[in-house]
Parts: C-alpha cells; structure tokens; sequence
C-alpha cells in the first residue's frame, strides 16, 4: 500500500488496496492511521458494488440508516444522483435537486444528529466526462490551529444548534414529509471538540448551524459563517476532480465538504454510506 499526500493542509490518495475485498486487519490499520493523519482519503479504480462499499465501510464503524425519502434498495446506502426513476436527468425545478443542493453549502455530514458521523464514503459509480462536479474539502483541525490563542480561548465552551430542517429550508422544503423533519430534531455539540482518534483539537462548525446557544440568532449563524469562511480559504481547500470509480473517505470529525456544481447535462451518480460516530461529541477539558 502507498500513502501520497495530496495538499499541504488536508487528503492522501491511498494506491495498492483493492477495496472490493476483505482487507487484512494490518491492512485497515495502516488506512484508519491515514485517514486520522490525512482526513481525507482518496483510492482510484476501485469498481466497488453497494454490499462490498458496505463491508469496507463497516470496518470503520456501524453504518447509519438512510432515514430520507431518498432510501434505496439497501437501507444504508444513499443513491445521490442527478436522475429519476427513470433514470432521466432532473428537470432544475425538481423537488429531489433539493437534496442535491442542500450539499452545495460547506457541511459536515449529519453534523444535526445527537452523535454525528464519523466518516462518509462517496463511490464514484458514473462521472460526467466533460462536466466537472468537484467535491471540495477543508479541514477544521487547520482551521482551529490557524486561530489567535485569544480566539481559540473565547470559542472554547460555545455550543451550536444544528438543525436539518433549517439548512434543508434555506434551499426549498424537498417535499421533506413532516414525519421525517420530525424526527431529526435540533442537536447541540461544542463548536470546539476534541478529534476521538488523535486527541486533536478542532473546530466543529457546518452548514446545519442554526443557532449558537445564549446569542442572539442573527450574531450566532454570523458567527458560525465566518468560522466556516475561515476554515475554507482557497489555499486551504482540497478540490476533489472525480474520476470513474473513485472511492473518497472523508472525517466528518474535522472536515468541511461541499458540492460545487450539479451537472445539468451529463448523468452523475455517486453511492455513499455514512460510519456512525462512537458518540456525543468531546469538548477539549477546560
Ligand atoms: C455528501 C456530499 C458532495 C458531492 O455525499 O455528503 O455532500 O459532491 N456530497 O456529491
Ligand atoms: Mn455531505
């Protein structure tokens, strides 16, 4: 197996490991130890179906249950795709575009549960030849050691409100059913937190901040914006160029993601399973 980074601040590309396979247990040590050194982990060629991206991804964690109205054959696999049933592109005013869009603001996955995801594994199952759709990500470990001592300290204690249902609103209502909105509650986590894997401290801000707990709404997601803003500087952001069965493993822990475009012409489906979290989140000890 070989490790090569790929940006100063955040990513590795990991070559040699077929994927489809079981791995050996010094084999998925040697990618859980990248992936808590890189965040990011990207592996080319990896042709994977949804069981084998399932048994990899078990590895790490138990998976999340796809919970939305986006469900597909195997309850803990999303199908994120520009198409519908029919395998037709979206029409730009369809309600599923919504999901689609929801990814295009910097997040971090299920950032809004009361134990947020640990890691999200996106397979590159049909990638638009001409049309670009990068995946852009930043780390908010670089984020939080970039900040004035000062800073750090006054940020240290805060703890935000995610909120699905309020990210999901800022794009269109998704014909989310009512049900579903219910049962994904406001969440609160520190907006500083200690990484479970190697002690590090970072920020933990996302696109599902709604509020900040004892501020005002308006200074909170104000705040919560500029932290974000802070953390995805160009020069810090790893801009992720799709290629045909690229499978890419991110830390929702210390990482930001976006989507950037969605295709309008050229079908893209990506399958992506979600590593649960081993639990609340960790405030650094005071
Ligand atoms: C996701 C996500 C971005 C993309 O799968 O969680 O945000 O570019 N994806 O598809
Ligand atoms: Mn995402």
């Amino acid at each position: 197996m070989n490790i090569k980074q790929l940006h100063p601040h955040i990513g590795a590309v990991v070559s040699g490991v077929d994927l489809t396979q079981p791995l050996s247990g010094s084999d998925f040590a040697q990618i859980r130890e990248a992936f808590n050194r890189h965040s990011v982990l990207v592996f080319r060629n990896q042709a994977i179906d949804d069981d084998q991206q399932v048994q990899f991804s078990r590895r790490f964690n138990d998976l999340e249950k796809i919970t939305f109205s986006v469900a597909a054959e195997n309850p803990y696999v999303y199908h994120l795709s520009n198409v519908d049933e029919n395998g037709r592109l979206l029409a730009s005013d369809s309600k599923k575009r919504v999901f689609l869009k929801v990814n295009s603001r910097w997040h971090t996955d299920s950032s809004f549960k009361p134990v947020p995801a640990m890691a999200s594994i996106l397979s590159g199952r049909e990638i638009p030849s001409t049309e670009r759709a990068d995946t852009d990500f930043a780390s908010m470990r670089v984020g939080y050691a970039r900040l004035p001592q000062q800073r750090r300290d006054a940020l240290r204690g805060l703890i935000a409100v995610h909120h699905y249902g309020y990210s999901l609103n800022l794009i269109g209502d998704g014909g989310v059913p009512q049900a579903e909105l219910d049962s994904l509650p406001p969440s609160q986590h520190p907006i500083v937190r200690v990484h479970p894997g190697t002690g590090e401290t970072s920020l933990f801000v996302s696109g599902h901040i709604e509020s900040i707990v004892g501020m005002p709404v308006d200074e909170g997601r104000q705040l919560a914006t500029e932290l974000i803003e802070w953390c995805t500087q160009p020069e810090y952001v790893y801009s992720h160029r799709w290629e045909q069965d690229d499978l890419v493993l991110w830390d929702n822990r210390c990482t930001l993601h976006r989507a950037t475009v969605i295709p309008e012409r050229e079908i893209r489906r990506a399958h992506r399973t979600t590593v649960k979290g081993e639990g609340a989140v960790d405030a650094p000890p005071s």
